[in-house]
């Protein structure tokens, strides 16, 4: 394909990631590594809340020991953290405002007479699923943020981080704010773990059902011990 000529010549040629994350391709690599990223984090949260189950000084301690001694003395006391959620913050909002850039893509070009209508159906209701889980998971985090690691919207705002989440939950309203958003992770996680290897271009078909056993078992790892935290609560199991 000739190249575009501008009036200063032919048009110089962007950096390398920039031109990929031009392309549809480019902004799948950044979902899926993003993702990944994200999934990560919420594994490994997952693990750290299951000490609400040993008690109050169990979470508490372990708290505190991630806000001041994570890859302490290699890393300056209370630096990993501020380190960990700026890598969350930037994948958080490079996901989204990906995943709004190829939405209003595919709109523009949806060569909707190619695809056989089973395909169509099957594609748009995954995509409709993951935008709305999408968006659910996204609001769950700002007010999760706002409830329990700042105090903003919690009933005892001073507590500990066991006493927060512990008030947090024994508020019914809050509690199935936290199932509903949840379930909507598990469909996110499910479909994400699901798909980000076809965007990373790891789809051979000879492993397509490994590919859904572990989209499957990731999601339901994460999800079910998240789900009972808030039920425990609610059945006097965790106080
Ligand atoms: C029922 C399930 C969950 C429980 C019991 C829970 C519990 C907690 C607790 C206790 C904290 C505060 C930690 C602290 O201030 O030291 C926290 C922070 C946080 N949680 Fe969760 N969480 C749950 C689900 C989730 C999910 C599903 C996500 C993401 C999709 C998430 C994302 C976060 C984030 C981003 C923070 C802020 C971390 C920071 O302070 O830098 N949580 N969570």
């Amino acid at each position: 394909m000739a190249s575009k000529v501008t009036e200063r010549g032919p048009a110089a040629r962007r950096p390398f990631l920039l031109e990929l994350y031009g392309s549809a391709l480019g902004k799948k690599y950044v979902m899926a590594i993003t993702g990944i990223v994200w999934m990560g984090y919420v594994l490994a949260h997952m693990i750290g809340n299951l000490k609400l189950y040993q008690g109050a000084d169990y979470i508490n301690e372990y708290a505190e020991f991630l806000r001041q001694d994570l890859m302490s003395p290699i890393i300056a006391q209370g630096a990993t953290l501020w380190l960990l959620r700026s890598v969350l913050i930037v994948a958080l909002v490079l996901h989204v405002v990906a995943a709004y850039q190829l939405t209003v893509m595919n709109k523009k070009a949806r060569p909707e007479s190619y695809r056989s209508r089973r395909d169509f159906v099957a594609a748009d209701f995954a995509s409709r699923t993951m935008r709305w889980t999408g968006v659910i998971v996204l609001l769950f985090i700002l007010f999760h943020v706002a409830d329990i690691t700042l105090g903003w919207a919690n009933p005892d705002p001073d507590g500990s981080v066991f006493d927060r989440t512990v008030a947090s939950f024994q508020n019914p309203a809050s509690a199935g704010f936290y199932l509903l958003a949840n379930l909507a992770l598990g469909f996110h996680l499910y479909h994400g773990s699901w798909s980000l290897f076809q965007s990373m271009g790891w789809n051979n078909p000879r492993f397509n059902h490994w590919r859904r056993a572990f989209a499957i078992a990731f999601a339901v790892i994460v999800v079910v011990p998240n789900l009972s935290f808030p039920i425990a609560v609610q059945l006097g199991i965790i106080s």
